[in-house]
């Protein structure tokens, strides 16, 4: 993604954010630190959360520490910036709640798991409403798991909602990205909130990534 940034759109600024242990462990270092010296709108970060007695700040590395909310909230000025983050799940877990709970859009944060992981997004607030007061006519039909649910506007993605009701889907990143909870749509129509990065096979659908627009029935 970087280079195929570096390349294309040299002009857009990034900042890359790379935490690791010590100077043992940056993977490409020399060449994200020759891009770094060509491109001046690309920013390499590293952070070592627990350096070597000879690795030196400001030398070897530019932060002490993991790369946390508290560091970008420091150090990014406030921009519309796309975060794109991966790593192992606990570090994302608290960095996606984290970028939430600092204001920035859910439309704005992507995410990838090392192998199969899943991160629970905070509770939209908007979505507390009485039962009563936010039923649809649309229902929402789960051949395979023989349910049939009314919808519910405030549950979030059709994947929330899956598994509010017992409905087991497979999901990883729930952004949209990995194509794992990819579900065959028998009848009707959804909605994406954002295009999704993972382009669905015709007749399919994301469901971490949508909302019914008529009611539907999934194969799951
Ligand atoms: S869980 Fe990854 S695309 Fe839906």
């Amino acid at each position: 993604m970087l280079n195929w940034c570096v390349a294309e759109q040299p002009g857009r600024e990034v900042s890359l954010y790379y935490g690791v242990r010590n100077s043992s462990e940056p993977i490409k270092r020399s060449h994200l630190e020759a891009l770094a010296a060509t491109y001046p709108n690309f920013h390499l970060r590293l952070c070592f959360s627990d350096p070597l007695p000879g690795d030196q700040l400001g030398h070897d590395y530019h932060h002490q520490g993991r790369v946390d909310v508290a560091l970008f909230r420091t150090e990014l000025p406030l921009k519309p910036y796309h975060f794109y983050i991966c790593g192992p799940t606990p570090m994302m877990e608290s960095l996606v709640l984290g970028l939430e709970d600092w204001g920035v859009p859910e439309s704005r944060i992507h995410y990838e798991a090392f192998g199969p992981a899943s991160i629970k997004r905070s509770a939209n607030p908007t979505a507390v409403e009485p039962v009563a007061a936010i039923q649809s006519d649309i229902v929402v039909t789960f051949a395979k798991s023989s349910k049939q649910i009314p919808w519910q506007p405030g549950m979030g993605s059709l994947l929330d909602f899956a598994e509010a009701n017992g409905v087991k889907v497979e999901s990883s990143c729930r952004a949209g990205s990995c194509g794992c909870c990819q579900t065959t749509i028998k009848t009707g129509e959804v909605a994406y909130g954002h295009a999704p990065d993972f382009d669905p096979e015709p007749g399919s659908c994301l469901l971490c990534s949508c909302t019914p627009k008529t009611s539907v029935t999934l194969e799951a």
